[in-house]
């Protein structure tokens, strides 16, 4: 071979490079002028492709008392990105991962905002759109003077124009990605769609919340891995989880209707996985808890991160997510900005297995 890809890694890229994933890892070669003759690195490292919200949290809190219907002084306490899909996102890419992000923003400056700060991580940002006349999405939460929640609002119409149409040009492209991380803030047509049309690529669903959960239901038979927590497997399921037995029957339930991984979060009591080899509850792992806002976020992301990569196991994945809850519980907000592999790794060798079968 004369210093050139062998026909074998050819292939192995192509997907790649038609996808635009390559960006970031193919840099790390040994093919610099002086080295040709040398073989390509290859980081086996996953291609993630995360679809769903991308959009502005904002915290505001009242100086005096909340009066309903009347103008309130405030004083901003956060204003920063954030979203299912862009929360697991971050954290896919600061573990190592190749990933890129598909969703809609406003033309508007908090969605040159948005974009700009997935892609000064390294994240693949050509596939978000920014939508002429529209409002990028936020949630805006208005605390009282004490700090509890006074009001809450979210505007996620945005999401809403993440439509079939939209889509359906790039969808050879979508499927040269070999995981794709989709969160039910995509309308229901538009998962639908994409589930019965992802060939060889797994789909990854991630619940969001109770109302937006059902939009998976028609295409539970199309999911590859689902992570959900204890409410959302409820409205997937019809049953009732206030105890571990009951997210057990939930997901043999969920297994049963055919996808394979299933992992259900139960917060502060753990986590119980199943999958062929079997169904265990895991206990959390010791936490100094500070905020676990985005701490189910976390786990998806540890997860899938172990997951995606070559010859993974549902224990080794279930112990990296555990191991990222934990990290981001003990973390302000939903990010973990000083994430090492060495923090992560020994968190992730205290996970505790408890098989139930
Ligand atoms: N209080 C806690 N102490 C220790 N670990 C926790 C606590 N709360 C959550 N965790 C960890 O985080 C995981 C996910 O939490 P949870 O089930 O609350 O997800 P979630 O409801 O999707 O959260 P969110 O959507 O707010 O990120 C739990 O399985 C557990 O491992
Ligand atoms: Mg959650």
């Amino acid at each position: 071979m004369k210093g050139g890809f062998s026909q074998a890694a050819l292939l192995f890229f192509l997907p790649w490079c038609i996808s635009g994933a390559y960006e970031s890892r193919l840099c790390v070669t040994n093919m610099t002028p002086h080295h040709k003759e040398q073989h390509v690195v290859i980081t086996p490292s996953a291609n993630i492709l995360c679809f769903g919200a991308a959009h502005f949290d904002r915290t505001l809190q009242c100086i005096g008392h909340f009066i309903p219907a009347a103008s309130n002084p405030v004083r901003t306490l956060h204003r920063k990105p954030g979203g299912v899909a862009r929360n697991i996102a971050v954290h896919l890419r600061l573990l190592g991962n190749n990933v890129a992000m598909l969703s809609a923003v406003g033309d508007d400056g908090d969605g040159e905002y948005v974009i700009a700060a997935l892609s000064e991580l390294g994240i693949d940002t050509r596939r978000m759109m920014k939508l002429e006349d529209k409002h990028t999405a936020g949630y805006t939460a208005v605390l009282d003077e004490t700090g509890e929640l006074a009001l809450g609002m979210m505007d996620a119409e945005v999401y809403d124009f993440l439509t079939i149409e939209r889509l359906a040009p790039e969808l050879s492209n979508l499927k040269a990605w070999p995981w794709w991380m989709m969160d039910a803030n995509l309308p229901v047509e538009t998962i639908s769609w994409l589930a019965d049309n992802k060939g060889d690529t797994k789909l990854c669903a991630a619940t969001v919340s109770p109302s937006k959960a059902v939009r998976f239901k028609p295409v539970l038979d199309k999911i590859d891995v689902l992570i959900t927590n204890r409410a959302e497997a409820s409205i997937l399921t019809g049953i009732e989880i206030k105890e571990t037995d009951q997210a057990v029957t939930a997901i043999q339930l969920l297994r049963g209707k055919g996808i394979p991984d299933v992992v259900i979060t139960l917060g502060a009591t753990g986590v119980v996985s199943s999958s062929q080899n079997g169904t265990a509850f895991w206990p959390p792992l010791p936490t100094k808890v500070r905020d676990v806002n985005g701490a189910g976020d976390a786990f998806y992301s540890g997860f899938l991160s172990a997951f995606s990569k070559p010859d993974a196991t549902m224990d080794g994945a279930v112990a990296h997510g555990l191991a990222m809850a934990s990290l981001t519980a003990e973390t302000d907000g939903t990010t973990v900005w000083n994430l090492t592999t060495e923090a992560v790794e020994t968190r992730a060798a205290q996970a505790e297995k408890r098989p139930l079968d």
